[in-house]
């Protein structure tokens, strides 16, 4: 605990004097590419670390920053972030006798990713500040109602949709690499819907935002829905699938998205337990990814995004599959890897990406604190202490690594910085639940 909360205290990064944010990673050995910036949902375990450990200053000041550097409306360079985006990273960079941020909005990122889930995570910070300190004001305040008004419109306007997901391109969250997960990838509809039940709060009474509540309210009705109905998966639901029709046409078929049975992965039905399920990671037109993505699962009990039956149902497929998605280091970030010629083709193939290795089936050190959140909150303590105890069995002697590589995560991922922030920030958050499961009423929609 100590020499986390060590580390965590020198990952701090200023600007005017003030504390900001946490750099991604502090590691001695490695070159630091773009992991010497702060990155918006890098801070959000160490933020809501600091807001427990009752340090809100540093939580306002990085939804200042970052409200400083949201992109604004389009002049004549259509090339630009869409106006409301928030960047996925900053640095401090020295500007004449002071100094000045600079955000990445994807524009320098390695594959050029844009950062769908940084709004969304702002928005659930701004709440969360606003649970834990009672402070209010800071989000009625015009700059910040301006902010909101821009993200609102971003996430609820309607483009080329049909659904009430959110439509996002490849590697747009954490799996910031290209991994076959464009289109409805669970996290972001995970944190979607989080941010859906967090923002009335935040609006002003009188607020230009005003006009967004009906429509939030409307979309999170129908998100709760859409994904009960398409991405909850169980045997009967699995049974259901592989005796689909397809080239069904209508309103009211069951094979609405013309899935072909034949495209069911032979894995799935062997691994899914008679007892239990879990939400898949993405549905769209002939597709269903039945991979299974732990940020996308727990983010889903935080949210409320599932109820109180499918929240069982995952806890009993983690208990049941413990060894494929914690093995020696919670938890995998997706299961199974994508391997030969899948591999080779969904992934481009990526040399960082091998099979089991990174986002391709990496263990996760930082799935530890929506993990331990989530297994508390589905009423599975003795999951959330056996995690936690695993993870004390290696992340001191390893030196907090970014990610595990193997089938059950036992080799130091080959990449993987050291001292990584959100390994250590997810790590203190992750005890602080244990120790405080009172706590968790500040998650309450998220
Ligand atoms: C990697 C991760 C991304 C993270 C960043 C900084 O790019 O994929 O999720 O935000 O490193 O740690």
């Amino acid at each position: 605990m100590d020499q986390a909360e060590e580390l965590l205290e020198r990952s701090v990064v200023n600007y005017q004097g003030r504390p900001v944010g946490t750099l991604a990673a502090v590691d001695p050995d490695s070159p630091p590419l773009n992991y010497s910036q702060c990155f918006m949902r890098d801070f959000v375990p160490s933020a809501l670390y600091f807001l427990m450990r009752a340090r809100p200053e540093i939580v306002r000041n990085f939804l200042d920053a970052t409200l400083e550097l949201q992109a604004q409306e389009r002049l004549e360079d259509a090339n630009m972030a869409a106006p409301g985006l928030m960047p996925a990273s900053f640095k401090v960079v020295p500007d004449g006798d002071g100094e000045r941020l600079v955000g990445d909005f994807g524009e320098d990122a390695i594959g050029r990713v844009a950062p769908v889930d940084s709004c969304l995570w702002w928005v659930l910070l701004l709440a969360f500040y606003g649970r834990v300190t009672g402070d209010w004001d800071l989000a009625h305040q015009d700059r910040y109602q301006t902010g909101l008004r821009y993200i609102l419109e971003l996430y609820l306007e309607e483009r080329f949709e049909m659904f009430p997901t959110v439509l996002t391109p490849d590697g747009s969250f954490m799996i910031d690499r290209r991994m076959g997960v464009a289109g409805h990838p669970l996290e972001i509809q995970a944190l979607f819907c989080a941010a859906l039940k967090a923002a009335p709060a935040l609006i002003a009474p009188g607020s230009a935002c005003e006009r967004y509540r009906g429509a939030l309210e409307r979309k999170l009705e129908l998100l709760l829905g859409y994904i009960h109905e398409c991405y909850w998966l169980d045997l009967p639901q699995l049974n259901r699938i592989y005796r689909f029709r397809s080239e069904q046409y209508g309103a009211c078929v069951a094979n609405r998205f013309n899935v072909q049975p034949g495209a069911v992965p032979s894995w799935v039905s062997e691994w899914l337990p008679r007892e239990g399920g879990y939400l898949v990671g993405n549905v769209g037109p002939g597709h269903v990814d039945f991979r299974f993505f732990a940020q996308g699962n727990f983010l889903a009990v935080l949210s409320g995004l599932i109820g109180e039956t499918e929240r069982a149902g995952l806890m009993q497929l983690v208990e049941q599959r413990w060894d494929d998605l914690v093995g020696s280091m919670p938890c995998k970030i997706c299961y199974p890897a994508l391997e030969g010629q899948a591999w080779h083709i969904v992934t481009g193939a990526d040399q960082k990406n091998l099979p089991w290795s990174y986002h391709n089936g990496g263990n996760w050190p930082v799935l530890l604190w929506s993990m331990t959140a989530a297994c508390l909150e589905s009423g599975r303590r003795d999951l959330a202490e056996r995690a936690v105890e695993v993870a004390e069995r290696r992340l001191v002697q390893d030196r907090w690594p970014e990610y595990y590589d193997g089938p059950t995560g036992r080799l130091i991922g080959r990449e993987a910085r050291l001292h990584q922030t959100w390994s250590i920030a997810g790590y203190l958050l992750a005890r602080e639940l244990l120790d405080r499961p009172q706590d968790l009423k500040w998650f309450n929609a998220l």
